[in-house]
C-alpha cells in the first residue's frame, strides 16, 4: 500500500515539473490557464476568419511586425485563415503573402512543406509544386469582448511566396467544371477526354459491375468473379453490344448536352438490357432498378478519372471517399500534376485537400503550385 502511494506521489511531483517556483513560472501558468486552443475556439463558433477587417488587420499587423515585414492588402479568406500581401524588408523583391490562422495543424502542414521543399533541392521538377514557406511566427491574442473575454488564443502568421490564380483554362483542365464550364477550350478538351473509348469503356464496365446478380426468379447469386454487367441479360456478350451502342451515340456537344442528353441515353440503353424477372420479391430489387442505381454513379466515376483528386488514395480508409484517380488517358497536364502529388509520398509528405481553390500558379515560370498545404501530412513511418 505504501509503495502504491509513493508511486503516485512521485508521479505528481514529476508532473509538476519544477520544485523551484518563481514569478515567471506563475505568470506563465496564469496565462496558460486562460489560453484556449484554436480548435476549441472554433468549436464554440469563434474563428478569426469571421473578424471584421479592422480587428483582423491588427492581428496581422502584430504578426507582420514580428517578421519585420510590411503589411499590404487583404487578398482572400478561406475556412482556415486570412491571407494578406506582405513585403519582406530584406531580400530584393521578396513579395510574399501572410496567412493568419488560429489552427496549429496549419503550422504543421506548412512547416512540413518548408522542410520538404528544402530536401527536394535536387529535384526541382517535383519541388516546383510546393510553395516557398518562410519562418512561421505567432502571437497571443487576448479576447477583449464576447464569450471568450479574458481568455487568449495563439495565432500563427505563415509567410508564403506570392502566387497567382490559375488561368481558367488550366483550372478547368485540372479540376473540371465546378457546376459549369467558363472556358470553352477546357470544355471541349474535357468532353473529348470523357468520351475517349480508352477511358469510357473501362468505366462502363466498372460502373455496371457487381459481385452478385439476380436471376429470373429474382433470386441472388454470386457472380463468382465475373463481375462485369452483372445484371445484364447475357452478361458480358450483351455488355459488349451495349458498349458499341454507347460509342455510336452522337458525342456530347457541350457540358449541358452531356448532362441532359448523353448520360441519360447511356443509362436507358443499359436499363433496357436488364435481365427480366418473372416474379418479384420484396427482398431483392429487380435488375433494371439495380442498373438504374448503378448508372447514377457513372458521371462521377467518369469525371473523377480526369481530374485532380482532393484526397490521396489513402483517404479511402479514413472516410470512404470514393476513389477514382487519373489514368493514362487523362489529359497530360492532369496526369503530370497528379503524378507529382503522388511522388511526394516517397519523400514523406502526403497531399490533402487539393481542391480547385487551393492550387495556384507561380508567376514568371507558370508552374502549378499547391498554395494551401495546411492539411498536408507526414507519411507515418512503418
Ligand atoms: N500564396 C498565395 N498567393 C496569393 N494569394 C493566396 C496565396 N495563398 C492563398 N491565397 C489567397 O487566399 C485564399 C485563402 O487561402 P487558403 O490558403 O486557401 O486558406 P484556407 O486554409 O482558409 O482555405 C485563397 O483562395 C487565395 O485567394
Ligand atoms: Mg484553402
Amino acid at each position: 500500500m505504501k509503495s502504491f502511494f509513493e508511486g503516485w506521489r512521485k508521479y505528481l511531483i514529476e508532473d509538476d515539473g519544477t520544485e523551484k517556483i518563481d514569478v515567471d513560472v506563475l505568470a506563465n501558468k496564469a496565462s496558460e490557464k486562460n489560453m484556449i486552443s484554436g480548435r476549441e475556439a472554433q468549436q464554440s463558433g469563434v474563428n478569426i476568419i469571421d473578424f471584421e477587417p479592422q480587428p483582423a488587420r491588427e492581428i496581422a499587423q502584430a504578426l507582420a511586425d514580428k517578421l519585420g515585414a510590411q503589411l499590404g492588402e487583404e487578398l482572400g479568406r478561406g475556412a482556415m485563415g486570412i491571407v494578406y500581401a506582405i513585403r519582406m524588408e530584406e531580400g530584393e523583391g521578396a513579395d510574399m503573402i501572410l496567412k493568419v490562422t488560429q489552427f496549429p495543424h496549419e503550422k504543421k502542414g506548412y512547416t512540413l512543406t518548408r522542410w520538404k521543399k528544402r530536401e527536394l533541392k535536387k529535384n526541382p521538377e517535383l519541388a516546383s509544386i510546393l510553395p516557398e514557406v518562410g519562418d512561421i511566427v505567432d502571437i497571443i491574442y487576448d479576447f477583449k469582448e464576447g464569450w471568450f473575454r479574458g481568455r487568449s488564443i495563439k495565432i500563427y502568421g505563415i509567410p508564403v511566396e506570392r502566387l497567382e490564380p490559375l488561368p481558367l483554362r488550366i483550372k478547368e483542365q485540372l479540376f473540371g467544371h465546378g457546376g459549369k464550364f467558363k472556358n470553352p477550350e477546357a470544355e471541349k478538351d474535357w468532353l473529348s477526354a470523357i468520351t475517349n473509348p480508352k477511358l469510357l469503356i473501362p468505366v462502363l464496365r466498372e460502373t455496371f459491375s457487381d459481385d452478385h446478380t439476380i436471376d429470373v426468379d429474382n433470386q441472388m447469386h454470386s457472380t463468382r468473379g465475373e463481375r462485369e454487367y452483372a445484371y445484364f441479360e447475357g452478361r458480358m456478350d450483351s455488355g459488349i453490344e451495349f458498349e458499341k451502342e454507347v460509342l455510336e451515340l452522337e458525342p456530347p456537344r457541350s457540358f449541358q448536352d452531356y448532362l441532359t442528353r448523353w448520360l441519360p441515353q447511356i443509362s436507358r440503353r443499359a436499363v433496357r438490357r436488364a435481365q427480366p424477372v418473372t416474379s418479384y420479391s420484396s427482398m431483392n430489387a429487380p435488375p433494371d432498378r439495380l442498373i438504374q442505381r448503378q448508372s447514377v454513379s457513372l458521371a462521377k466515376q467518369l469525371e473523377d478519372r480526369i481530374k485532380i483528386p482532393q484526397y490521396p488514395p489513402e483517404a479511402l480508409k479514413y472516410f470512404g471517399v470514393e476513389g477514382a484517380y487519373p489514368k493514362e488517358d487523362a489529359p497530360p497536364q492532369v496526369r503530370n500534376f497528379f503524378n507529382k502529388l503522388m511522388e511526394l509520398e516517397k519523400y514523406g509528405a502526403r497531399f490533402w485537400d487539393t481542391h480547385r481553390d487551393n492550387v495556384m500558379m507561380r508567376p514568371l515560370t507558370n508552374e502549378i503550385v499547391v498554395s494551401d498545404v495546411g492539411l498536408f501530412k507526414p507519411v507515418e513511418e512503418n
